[in-house]
């Protein structure tokens, strides 16, 4: 039995991780980087930090418009698919790769395992969303982080024996490294004591256009007139949102990408985030720290009833701000109890017993047929 992991991005690299170690030894593994991310400080420090194997493959396809990165990462896996003839293709997220990677492997009669399948933004301009929908109507196998998103499945005609509720990946990483979040040497790193706030925004709908950016770096100063702030900063949107203004000062210090555990560390010291990731609203609600939204909309409401986000407006910003400053800290990462549900530290192996268990099953031998 042989599998084919897709990856291709930053937010794919804690996902995939805890699959692959949960399935090594088990079944034949076979990990392939599209290369959709290829600067080191969003995909190499990851692979070294986070213990991943070698890519057995790296397309290198790099950047493009989306139909041709999308093209690209198809136009690569095809040949890949052909010569490994998996019995399962394992995409993860919502990136270009993920669909391009699904919508390969269905044309080849190769069934499709999502992780993290079934979340919905309801929100068609996010080309993540696009991504979403269409992975998940190519998949045989739908591996969910949450409640919610079985119901969306459901919704929209999946046969309930496909979807299972497994818990999240991205957050077996998160809790395995916990120990090396070292909050005290981030300060020390980035001259930090007493409060600050991490800042983190990239998405299209906030960073392209020139009235949007402009509001939001306004918000910014304006919180780090209160708190100093800090600004890891995406390479997509770099150059709008230092054109809009955003500038060093001593309130606000802008930073290339961190390595996973560098963030992680200033995160967990951190007062507050702001931030447009999805990942990242995970990863603030389990670590306890308060997260501020800065979009209309989340396809991870979990992370609001179960966790500490919430959707602002960038007019919002300051009041949603003096709240969370007022309240006291919580524990650090937040007790098991007042977590999503099944965001426990082992997705990794439910993800591995359903995909050994589906592979089992003639179901599976009839989808490869
Ligand atoms: C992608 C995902 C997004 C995810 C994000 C995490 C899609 C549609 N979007 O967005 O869901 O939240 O990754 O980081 O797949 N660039 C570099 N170096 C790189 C990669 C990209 O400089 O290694 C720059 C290039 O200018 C590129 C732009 O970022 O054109 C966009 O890259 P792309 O991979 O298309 O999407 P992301 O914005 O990174």
């Amino acid at each position: 039995r042989k599998l084919v992991h897709v990856t291709g991005a930053r937010p794919n690299f804690p996902k995939a991780a805890p699959v692959l170690e949960a399935l090594h030894g088990r079944v034949e593994q076979v990990l392939v980087h599209t290369g959709q991310h290829y600067d080191d400080r969003l995909s190499r420090v990851f692979f070294d930090e986070l213990g991943l194997p070698e890519p057995d493959l790296d397309l290198g396809v790099g950047s493009g418009s989306h139909a041709g990165q999308t093209a690209a990462v198809m136009t690569g896996l095809e040949k890949v698919f052909l010569e490994h003839e998996p019995d399962l293709v394992v995409v993860y997220g919502d990136i270009n790769s993920t669909l391009a990677a699904a919508l390969v492997a269905a044309k080849l009669l190769v069934p499709v395992a999502h992780v993290e399948a079934g979340l919905r933004s309801f929100d068609m301009t996010m080309p993540e969303e696009v991504n979403r929908r269409v992975t998940d109507q190519l998949s045989d196998l739908l591996l969910v982080t949450s409640a919610d998103a079985v119901g969306h499945l459901a919704r929209e005609g999946v046969p309930a024996d496909r979807i299972h509720f497994v818990g999240n990946p991205m957050i077996d990483t998160l809790l395995k490294h916990l120990d090396r979040f070292d909050e005290a040497a981030a300060r020390a790193t980035h001259g930090l004591d007493g409060d600050y706030l991490v800042a983190t925004l990239h998405r299209p709908s906030n960073v392209d256009d020139p009235a949007a950016v402009e509001r939001l770096v306004a918000v910014l100063h304006r919180a780090a007139e209160r708190v100093p702030l800090v600004v890891p900063l995406h390479p997509r949107g770099r150059d709008r949102l230092q054109k809009a203004g955003l500038h060093a000062s001593s309130a606000v210090k802008i930073l290339d990408p961190l390595p996973y555990t560098s963030f992680l560390a200033l995160v967990r010291g951190a007062s507050a985030v702001l931030t447009d990731s999805g990942g990242v609203q995970e990863e603030a609600a389990v670590l306890g720290v308060p997260c501020l939204t800065m979009r209309p909309n989340t396809e991870r409401p979990v992370t609001i009833t179960h966790g500490t986000n919430r959707l602002v407006t960038p007019d919002e910003v300051p009041a949603a701000l003096d709240e969370v400053l007022a309240r006291p800290r919580a524990p650090r990462p937040a007790p098991l109890g007042q977590r999503p549900p099944l965001w426990d530290g082992a997705a990794g192996p439910r993800i591995a017993e359903a995909i050994l268990t589906y592979l089992g099953t003639p179901q599976a031998l009839r989808d490869h047929a």
